[in-house]
Order: structure tokens, then sequence, then C-alpha cells
């Protein structure tokens, strides 16, 4: 795994941590006790069913009724050390939307990181210049450790392959709108379901309601066994498959995936699997897909996703972007305690 070779993390309770150094180390409890307050939006471990509806519902009064100015003379810090177009862009919208502002990092190549200044610097010195901030970093455990030392509230914007929980609410946004509901589903996950954060935190929002969970994908692409282990302590009904024939005729939803290249130590490895699936028009028609069906997909796509899929109604992966601003303003609004 490539955050192994950046640096050791290791793990508390399925959680990956990075230690950037020896001079601190994190209590699982003190952490989830911090953001269940939602001071921080840091996993989606920290949230239970009535956690997540709460923040579904204040998503839907934002995007019904937008509290203009709700957010004047509120900053918020985005610092991120991955590429990004939806996450990053998004957040900002959210809150230039809400009458606050936005103080971009930019490049990370034009910062002090380049000198060797240390990430936890980095984040204490930002942090005085803004009163929220939104972190992307390729090691697990990052925001979680930004939120211990950053004194303003951290939202996770994506930690290497662990947790995209801004991510997951958008998703389930989005399902309980094409759906109807987020209970009594079939939902399918395909491709990269092993370095795939987006599909690490739907899993386990999605534990928390009665739905059944297919999981397609090659051998070396899995899900995690700490998170199967997880999800079957909680009593959720899943399957693993090879193939979508298998499985797509029966599905509500299917959640599609990029291979994640950057996440492969082993470049043989990601050469092996990088053309594994491909759904388009032709596989959905053969494998008699229900007419219902809802294909998502966190984007950006590469080959997995035909653009040919796009104009069917079975496409959401575009309004489930746009999905993406009344979440982040709900979630920008109640750490920052006004909603
Ligand atoms: C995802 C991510 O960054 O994890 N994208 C996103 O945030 N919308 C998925 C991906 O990069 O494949």
């Amino acid at each position: 795994m490539l955050v192994r070779a950046l640096k050791p993390p290791f793990a508390v309770a399925g959680e990956m941590w990075f230690t950037e150094d020896l001079s601190f180390s994190l209590n699982f409890t003190e952490s989830v006790l911090m953001a269940a307050d939602l001071k921080n939006i840091i996993s989606i471990r920290d949230f239970d069913r009535d956690g997540l509806l709460e923040v579904l519902e204040k998503a839907h009064v934002v995007e019904q009724d937008l509290p203009a100015g709700l957010l004047a003379g509120y900053v918020l810090g985005v610092m991120f050390i991955e590429p990004s177009t939806r996450t990053r862009l998004s957040f900002a919208s959210a809150m230039v939307r809400l009458g606050g502002e936005v103080l971009d990092f930019g490049d990370p190549a034009r910062s002090s990181l380049q000198k060797g200044e240390s990430l936890s610097d980095t984040v204490k010195t930002l942090a005085g210049y803004c009163d929220v901030m939104a972190i992307r970093h390729p090691w697990e455990g990052v925001a979680r450790h930004s939120a211990q030392i950053a004194g303003i509230p951290v939202i996770n914007a994506g930690d290497g392959s662990n947790q995209h929980p801004t991510q997951t609410f958008l998703d389930l946004y989005t399902i309980q709108k094409t759906c109807g509901g987020l209970d009594g589903l079939r939902v399918g996950f395909i491709g990269d379901l092993r370095y795939s954060r987006t599909v690490h935190s739907l899993v386990e929002a999605l534990s928390f309601f009665d739905d059944e969970l297919c999981f397609v994908s090659p051998g070396a692409l899995r899900v995690p066994e700490h998170l199967l282990d997880e999800i079957k302590q909680r009593g959720v009904d899943y399957q693993e498959y090879d193939t979508p024939d298998e499985i797509l005729s029966e599905l509500d939803v299917l959640y599609c995936t990029r291979i994640q290249e950057e996440r492969f130590a082993d470049k043989l490895e990601y050469e092996q699997v990088k053309t594994c699936y491909r759904i388009d028009k032709e596989l959905i028609k053969k494998c008699g897909a229900k007419e219902t069906l809802k294909i998502m997909h966190p984007l950006p796509r590469v080959d997995e996703l035909s653009a040919d899929i796009d104009d069917t109604p079975h496409a959401v992966y575009f309004e489930q972007a746009k999905n993406g601003v009344p979440v982040r303003q709900a979630l920008l609004a109640m750490v920052l305690g006004k909603l």
C-alpha cells in the first residue's frame, strides 16, 4: 500500500492512524467523543443512524430554503494535498453561497511543506487564518490528527483509502432522493473496493439501514477484512461476487468506483486489474437491469463507466456531484454551530 511506503501508520479499531513523528498518540475514545458533538467531521464511524439522518434532514432544509448570509464573516480553509475537482469546489461553492469566504491553501508545491515544514505546523498555522478547515491528504488518519491540534472544526475531505465522510453524506442524500428512502434496497458496489475511501465510508453508513449489500470486484480488490468484520457484527446482509452479471438484474443502486491507481504500491498489480470492469448500456441491457436502477459514481471516472449511460434514466452521478453543495452547506453550518 502506498501509505505504508510513505509513513508507517498503525491500526486502531479498524481505522488507520498516521504518525508524523512520535510526539503524539491518539486515543480512540477521546477522538470519537470529540467528533460526536459535531465539532469535526472525521469518519462515518463517529455517527449512528440518527446522526446520519439528522445531517440529511438539515441538507434538505438548506436546499429548499437557503439561509443566505448564514456563514457571513466566517472563513473556510481548504487544504488539499491530493487532486480534487468536486470535493474542493463544492466546499468552496457551499461556503460562498452561505455568505462565507474561502482561503485555499493552493498547490502544496508552492507552500512551505516544500521546504520541509511538518504537516502539524502547517495545520496549526492555517488554523490561525480561518474558522473551519477541510483537509484532504493521502495518509490515513491525518484528519483525526489535525482535529486534535487545530483548535477549530476540521472536516475530513478524504484521508488515503480510509474515509471520505462528506462524500458519504451526499451519496446517502442522493440515494434518499432518487430511491425514495434509505431502507429496503439492494445496493451493489463495483470496482476498487479495497482502496476506495468512498466505498468504505458508504458501506459503514449503509450498515445502519436495512439494506442488502453486494460487493463485485476481482479477488485482489475485495472490501478490507476489518470492514467486513464490522458490518458482519452489525448483522448486515452482504455477498461478494466476481462479475456484475451475477447480480446486476437484482440491484436498486449500483455504486461504481475508479480503480485507485495512486494507492497501488505495485504498479504491475494495478495493470492487472485496471480494466477489470466496464459498465455500459449493452451490459445493463444484457443483464436485464431494473428500469429503476440508479447508477452512482463519486467521479472522476476513467474507463469503468461508459458515457453512453449518461443519457439514460439510470445515470444519477452528475446529480450526485451537485448534491455536494447543500450537503456541505449543512455540514459547514453544523460544525460552526449555526444549524
Ligand atoms: C473520490 C475520492 O477522491 O475519493 N472522488 C471524490 O471525492 N468525488 C473518488 C476517486 O477519486 O476515485
